[in-house]
């Protein structure tokens, strides 16, 4: 165990007796401690209501602050804008070191902010309507976020890594009236056209569907008259104040799509007031945030870690937040180094895929940096190896910074698991210990019971709910009762295993559904499989995940082809291309096998658990395979494997 130093205790928010204390009055009473903590932002009317949940599967409910009202952009803002005008909330750092930062202070925001709303307001977009952004990490991002927040119009971000296949999906199943885009978003020195992605999505969505634009590279592009709008030029000749919108706490404030194990991805729904109170709650004591502090999370807004640690949680506090466009590599491997001491960042927040590749180019791009002003390093996204974690603490918190390592899904809105900085001593690869609020249980997957000795494994669940939860899947509540509610009856059902050690910490061990974690970003098996099946050339496909050193792990794809079809590396190039144009470089196969057969169940089922051993070079245990059709297609697969490390 590494405990805090007693220097750090002194000044942090909370230490081991408080989270003990304030931890089991969460939990004994959450009406009553979430009615104290609702109190950290502002309220147009006051709730009298607090809590109003069921996890009962047929009926699940989920309602926090229900008669309250308040708007969202008004308190990561205007409340701010009073007593802080001046001071900077958003550091934006571009792609290239030699382009100057950006200082927006909490006055200049709610300028721009308003704008924005304005020139959505002129186009018709009002309370409720959906509208899609897809953009790079530039200013224009988070105040079209804000815009919608403040209008009462639901955002739903797509990363910009997604191609024009993947966002007219998305526009579509929103149904949502305008899409915001740019004309280019530079990444590491490149630039991803994501004007001419939208005109290819916008082919496949109703014409009505509008396209407001970003000039923010000042290159190139098509432009459809009477279509596409020019929102820098729209928000220069807006009017500078915006008022809010008055907005009920249960009222949705974003969708965010995130893969599932089958299917289409799932446009989880986030509502208003308790998303900003959990997301406020959670950035102040995770991350040990005091007024004054710089706050840099390195996601991009595409992902929720980007929602609730650049955007939401952050403001919300009054903190000042980095919105950093680039990558950690470029223009060299000490970009992120240098970014922490340019603008003297203190807490850091990453994932451990970026720390793994950094780990790989040698400490010294670290060392070459003063990164005094560190005070907490966090991790999410997926298990932090504990080779990655010695790293972490000993080369960029030179062994003084406490590293958070939160476990939550986008599903949750913010932390589940994670150490409070001052209060739990840490373990390198566990998340350790639930916040406020959060009552996990693991449960045997044999036979759904809960597991109550304190050493145990199994699958994590939640037992109550919180407000920072999901609420629903977009339009199909069904869906989100069966893919959360239906397998343990009673219980939020995670999709994770996890162990629990005698010291009631928590470990998460991985996906136990068909999705699979990629450099800390989600991916259905199912989507890919899709996509390579749409592929004129492929007959059948079945994907699974491998240990990567880099990713945590990788993508592995076993193709048979159509009959007459050769298998030749070119063909194998031209799958790799086709799925990223159907889905997004994200999801692209690492490796890719041809296999003449699968392993199937006389029913024709496949049996993913073989193939998984076999790309995860671990054959020699396959278990019964005596049920399959052909056992002999094992063999086959096993001679030819991908992936011999
Ligand atoms: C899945 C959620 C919201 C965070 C960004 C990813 C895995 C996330 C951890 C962690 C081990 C983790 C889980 C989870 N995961 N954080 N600290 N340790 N695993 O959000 O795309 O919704 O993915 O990421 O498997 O279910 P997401």
């Amino acid at each position: 165990m590494v405990p805090p130093s007693a220097d750090f205790i002194a000044k942090a928010h909370i230490d081991a007796a408080g989270y003990e204390k304030m931890y089991a009055a969460s939990v004994a009473d959450p009406a009553a401690f979430w009615a104290e903590q609702g109190k950290r932002i502002d309220w147009i009317r006051d709730y009298t209501k607090v809590k109003d949940t069921t996890f009962d599967y047929g009926q699940v409910s989920i309602k926090w602050f229900e008669d309250g009202t308040l708007n969202v952009s008004a308190n990561c803002i205007d409340r701010h804008v009073a007593t802080r005008g001046d001071q900077t909330a958003i550091i934006w750092e571009p792609d290239d070191p030699k382009t100057p930062a950006q200082h927006i202070t909490y006055a200049q925001l709610l300028e721009s902010v308003s704008r924005m709303a304005n020139v959505l307001k002129a186009h018709g977009v009002g309370k409720g309507d959906r509208v899609v952004l897809y953009l790079p990490m530039i200013p224009e991002a988070a105040y079209a976020m804000l815009a919608c927040a403040r209008i009462g119009a639901i955002h739903s971000v797509v990363f910009a890594g997604f191609s024009p296949d993947a966002l007219a999906n998305r526009i579509n199943d929103s149904e949502a009236k305008v899409v915001i885009t740019a004309d280019f978003a530079p990444r590491g020195g490149k630039k991803t056209p994501l004007k001419s992605n939208t005109d290819k999505a916008l082919f496949d969505c109703s014409d009505k569907v509008k396209c407001m634009v970003v000039k923010h590279t000042g290159d190139q592009t098509t432009w459809i008259d009477g279509r596409d709008i020019d929102v820098k030029a729209e928000m220069a000749a807006a009017k500078p104040y915006c008022a809010y919108t008055e907005m009920g706490a249960e009222d949705p404030l974003f969708i965010l799509y995130t893969s599932g194990s089958t299917g289409r991805p799932k446009g989880v729904v986030h509502t208003s007031g308790g998303y900003l109170v959990y997301a406020s709650m959670t950035h102040q004591y995770t991350f040990d945030y005091h007024e004054g502090d710089v706050f840099w999370c390195t996601a991009d807004v595409g992902w929720v870690t980007g929602h609730s640690y650049i955007l939401y949680g952050p403001l919300a506090n009054g903190a000042t937040t980095i919105m950093f466009e680039g990558v950690p590599t470029y223009p060299d491997a000490g970009r992120f180094w240098e970014v922490c001491a340019k603008h003297k960042v203190n807490q850091f927040y990453t994932a451990p895929t970026a720390i793994r590749s950094l780990m790989g180019m040698g400490p010294e791009w670290v060392e070459k940096h003063d990164l005094s002003s560190l005070r907490v390093l966090g991790s999410v996204g997926e298990p932090i190896n504990p080779e990655a974690w010695n790293w972490y603490n000993t080369h960029v918190g030179k062994g003084k910074c406490p590293i958070v390592d939160t476990f939550w899904q986008t599903e949750t809105g913010g932390h589940m698991l994670t150490p409070l900085p001052g209060a739990i001593p840490t373990k390198p690869g566990s998340a350790t210990r639930p916040f406020f609020g959060v009552k996990p249980v693991v449960l045997d997957p044999a036979n759904a019971e809960v597991k109550t000795e304190t050493e145990t494994d199994g699958v994590l669940c939640i037992a109550d709910s919180w407000p920072g939860q999901m609420r629903t899947l977009w339009g199909d509540h069904e869906r989100f009762q069966e893919a959360y509610f239906a397998q343990y009856r009673g219980y939020y059902f995670t999709g994770d295993g996890c162990r629990r050690d005698a010291d009631g910490y928590y470990w998460i061990t991985g996906r136990v559904d068909d999705v699979i974690n990629v450099s800390g970003h989600r991916m259905g098996t199912a989507e890919v499989e899709s996509a390579l099946v749409a592929h004129e050339a492929v007959a059948e496909a079945a994907v699974v995940g491998y240990p990567h050193d880099i990713k945590g792990q990788g993508i592995y794809a076993y193709v048979t082809l159509m009959n007459g079809v050769e298998p030749t590396d070119a063909l194998r190039k031209e799958l790799e291309a086709w799925v990223r144009t159907e889905i997004g470089p994200i999801a692209k196969p690492d490796l890719i096998q041809w296999a003449p057969g699968l392993p199937k169940t006389r029913s024709g089922k496949i049996m993913r658990r073989i193939l998984r051993k076999i790309a995860e070079n671990d054959f020699g245990s396959l278990g019964d395979t005596s049920t399959l059709a052909d056992p002999s297609v094992v063999d086959e697969l096993i001679e030819n494997r991908m992936n011999r490390g």
